[in-house]
């Protein structure tokens, strides 16, 4: 039977997968992409997938901390995964895990209410995004998924699918820039 440490690894990695995907798809609503009159030619709200894979990863990141509370072997409390800075295992590496929960968190939330700050502020708001990237990147890239402090196999199959998630970000971040220069230039 899969264990509650194994479990929690396997819910981290499917909130990595959900995020990459919402900044992706993120990014393709910023530049106004038509997925009706360009690839895949259908009918397709962008912007809805974009919403509802953000609550769901948010979700699915709440989710992940939660399950260690149940492994004994874990030894994780409560306060360990508010506040993972005395945590029994890498609690550098957790507190990461947590400022990017957080950070997430603080998209989500700011999104929901955009209405209130107006479009400029909550834009300004919305660029928070690539610091909680950037934070559960690293965090998910240097924990030990079996609590043991051992050093990071970067080609072990869980760290490279984080490794191109992370690559994946970093390529349509760029992208969007080149894009988006190019649009502010244009005759
Ligand atoms: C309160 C927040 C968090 C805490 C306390 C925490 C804690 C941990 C711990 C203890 C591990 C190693 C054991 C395990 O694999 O379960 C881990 C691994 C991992 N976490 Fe987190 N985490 C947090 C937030 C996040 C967030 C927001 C993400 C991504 C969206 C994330 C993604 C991952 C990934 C991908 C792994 C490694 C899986 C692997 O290599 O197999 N974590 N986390």
């Amino acid at each position: 039977m899969i264990s509650a440490i194994e479990l929690s690894s396997d819910i981290g990695l499917v909130a990595v997968g959900l995020l990459t995907t919402n900044i992706l798809l993120g990014l393709l609503v910023s530049i106004g992409y038509n997925p009706t009159r360009r690839w895949p030619r259908r009918r397709f709200k962008l912007f809805t997938f974009h919403n509802w894979t953000g609550y769901i990863a948010l979700a699915t990141a709440t989710l992940h901390p939660v399950v260690l509370l149940f492994s004994a072997a874990a030894g994780f409390r409560i306060v360990d995964v508010l506040a993972p800075i005395t945590s029994p295992s890498q609690p550098l590496v957790n507190t990461l895990g947590a400022g990017g929960f957080y950070l997430v968190a603080f998209v989500v939330l700011t999104s929901y209410f955009r209405h209130a700050f107006g479009f400029h502020r909550w834009k300004q708001l919305h660029y928070t995004t690539y610091a909680a990237a950037s934070a559960f990147f690293i965090h998910g890239l240097l924990t030990d998924p079996e609590l043991k402090n051992r050093p990071v196999n970067w080609i072990d199959a869980e760290k490279v699918f984080v490794e191109v998630c992370m690559l994946l970000v970093a390529s349509g971040t760029i992208w969007r820039v080149i894009h988006g220069r190019r649009r502010r230039h244009a005759p």
